[in-house]
C-alpha cells in the first residue's frame, strides 16, 4: 500500500497541523472521514462500553514520527504521548539510521505462556510425571477452547512442567505455550488455563490456584538492529562517547532503568496509539531485562569495522491487531491504517525499531549536547502558552526565553506584556 511512498519529510514539524494531516492522508490513503477523525473525540458510547463508570475521555497528543525505513519499507509511525521531544527525537534517529539501510528486524513465533499453579501435592515429582504423561490430552482440552484460533493454525503447542521451591514448600507450575497468531493472546490463554485446571487436579490430587497468562513473554521476542552512520553522528569521537554512555547501562541497574525508560518512551507511545496493552509490554520488557538475574539494558551497542555505531534491541512484544481495544477504538484502527501493517508480527517489528530509534536518540543527545536543549524549546512554548501567548506570539516569547536561558512563567508574562 505505502511501499512506494517515502516517509522522509524534512521540516514536518514546521508545517501547520492541516498540512501534516494532508501528508499522512496521502501517504496512507486515508479517506476524508478518516482524516477528520484526528481532530474529533471518540463517541462516548464507545468508551462507555470499554471500561466501567465512564465520565468522558482523557486525551493525549497524537504525533507522527517520520523517516522510518524498516526492512526496506517506509513507515509513518503514530505516537500517543505527552512528553516533549520524543517524537522529534525518534524521527531524527530514523533519518540517521536510513543512511546505512534503516532498521532490520526478526521475530519469533507469537507464543504466549499461560501459567497454572498447582499445590498441596503428596509427591511433587510423581505429579509432574503424571502431567507430562497426559500432555496430549491436556493440549487437546486447551485447543477445544478456541476453535477459530486452531482453525487458523494457532493454538496450544506445548506444555512444560516446572517444580518451584517456595516458602510454602515445593509447588508445580505448568506452562502452556500457545501460538496466539495476531492477538495479544491474554483472553485465549487465560481461558485455556482455566479449562485445564479440573483435569490437572484430578490427575494429581493437588489444588490449582492461579490460572493466568505470564507477561514475561520470553517466547515472543522481537529483535531490531540498525547501523548509525558515524559521519552523521559527527565523527567517530561521538560514536566512542555514545559507547561510553551506553556501557553504564550495561553494568548498572540505576542507569539501565533510565536507559530502558528511554526505549519505552517510543514503544509505549506506539502501543497506546494502536490500542494495545502498554502495562503488559512494560511488565514484559522490564522482567526480560532482569532475565539473567541482574537488571540490565534491553539494547546493546558496538562499533562495526567501519567505525559506525551498531544498535540492537531484543524485547518481548505481546501485541495484537485483533481483539480488545485494537478493534474497538476508532483511532487505534486509524493508526494501524497509517502504519499499513497487516500482522501482529509486523506491528511488533515496527514497535521494536521505534524503541531502538528512541533509545539511540536519547543516548546520543546525552553523550553529546545533553537532552535539556531539545526539551527546553518545547518547554518554553508550553510556558509561553501558560502566560497567555497566542498564535505567533508563542514562538516569539519562547525563542526569547531560550535565548536568555530563563524559562519562567513570570519572564514569559513580562515578554508578552512588552
Ligand atoms: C527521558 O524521558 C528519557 C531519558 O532519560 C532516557 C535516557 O536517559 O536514556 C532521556
Amino acid at each position: 500500500m505505502n511501499n512506494e511512498k517515502s516517509s522522509i519529510v524534512s521540516g514536518f514539524y514546521k508545517l501547520p497541523v492541516e498540512k501534516r494531516v494532508e501528508f499522512v492522508k496521502n501517504f496512507s490513503n486515508l479517506t476524508n472521514d478518516e482524516a477528520k477523525l484526528f481532530s474529533s473525540s471518540i463517541d462516548i458510547e464507545i468508551t462507555d462500553r470499554m471500561i466501567e463508570n465512564v465520565l468522558g475521555q482523557f486525551e493525549l497528543p497524537l504525533g507522527i514520527a517520520v523517516n522510518f525505513l524498516i526492512n526496506g519499507k517506509d513507515y509513518l509511525v503514530p505516537m500517543a504521548i505527552e512528553e516533549t521531544s520524543v517524537v522529534a527525537a525518534a524521527s531524527n534517529a530514523a533519518k540517521i539510521a536510513r543512511i546505512q539501510g534503516g532498521f532490520k528486524t526478526e521475530s519469533s513465533k507469537p507464543l504466549m505462556i499461560g501459567q497454572i499453579q498447582l499445590l498441596h501435592l503428596e509427591d511433587v515429582a510423581d505429579s509432574a510425571q503424571k502431567i507430562m504423561n497426559h500432555k496430549k490430552e491436556l493440549l487437546k482440552i486447551a485447543n477445544a477452547q478456541d476453535k477459530i484460533l486452531t482453525e487458523l493454525g494457532g493454538g496450544a503447542e506445548d506444555l512444560e512442567v516446572r517444580i518451584i521451591d517456595s516458602p510454602l514448600g515445593k509447588m508445580i507450575v505448568i506452562h502452556i505455550i500457545v501460538n496466539v497468531l495476531d492477538a495479544m493472546g491474554a483472553n485465549a490463554v487465560n481461558t485455556m488455563c482455566e479449562a485445564l485446571a479440573p483435569m490437572i487436579e484430578e490427575l494429581t490430587g493437588g489444588k490449582v490456584r492461579l490460572k493466568i497468562i505470564s507477561n514475561l513473554a520470553d517466547k515472543r521476542i522481537v529483535k531490531a538492529k540498525a547501523v548509525f552512520d558515524k559521519e552523521k553522528m559527527g565523527g567517530e569521537k561521538n560514536v566512542d562517547a555514545f559507547i561510553e554512555s551506553y556501557t553504564l547501562a550495561s553494568v548498572d541497574p540505576y542507569r539501565a532503568a533510565t536507559h530502558n525508560k528511554g526505549i519505552m518512551n517510543g514503544i509505549d507511545a506506539l502501543i497506546i496509539a494502536t490500542g494495545n496493552d502498554f502495562r503488559a509490554i512494560e511488565a514484559g520488557a522490564h522482567s526480560y531485562a532482569a532475565k539473567d538475574g541482574r537488571y540490565t539494558s534491553l539494547s546493546k551497542y558496538y562499533k562495526d569495522k567501519n567505525g559506525n555505531l551498531v544498535g540492537e534491541l531484543e524485547i518481548p512484544m505481546a501485541v495484537g491487531i485483533i481483539g480488545g481495544a485494537a478493534n474497538i477504538h476508532p483511532k487505534a484502527k486509524l493508526c494501524r491504517k497509517i502504519l499499513g501493517i497487516k500482522t501482529a508480527k509486523e506491528l511488533a517489528e515496527v514497535v521494536a525499531s521505534l524503541g531502538l530509534a528512541q533509545n539511540f536518540a536519547a543516548v546520543f543527545a546525552l553523550s553529546t549536547v545533553g537532552i535539556q536543549k531539545g526539551h527546553m524549546s518545547l518547554h518554553a512554548k508550553n510556558i509561553a502558552v501558560m502566560a497567555g501567548a497566542q498564535a505567533d506570539q508563542i514562538d516569539k516569547v519562547a525563542d526569547q526565553m531560550v535565548k536568555e536561558g530563563k524559562i519562567k512563567l513570570d519572564r514569559a508574562k513580562e515578554i508578552l506584556a512588552k
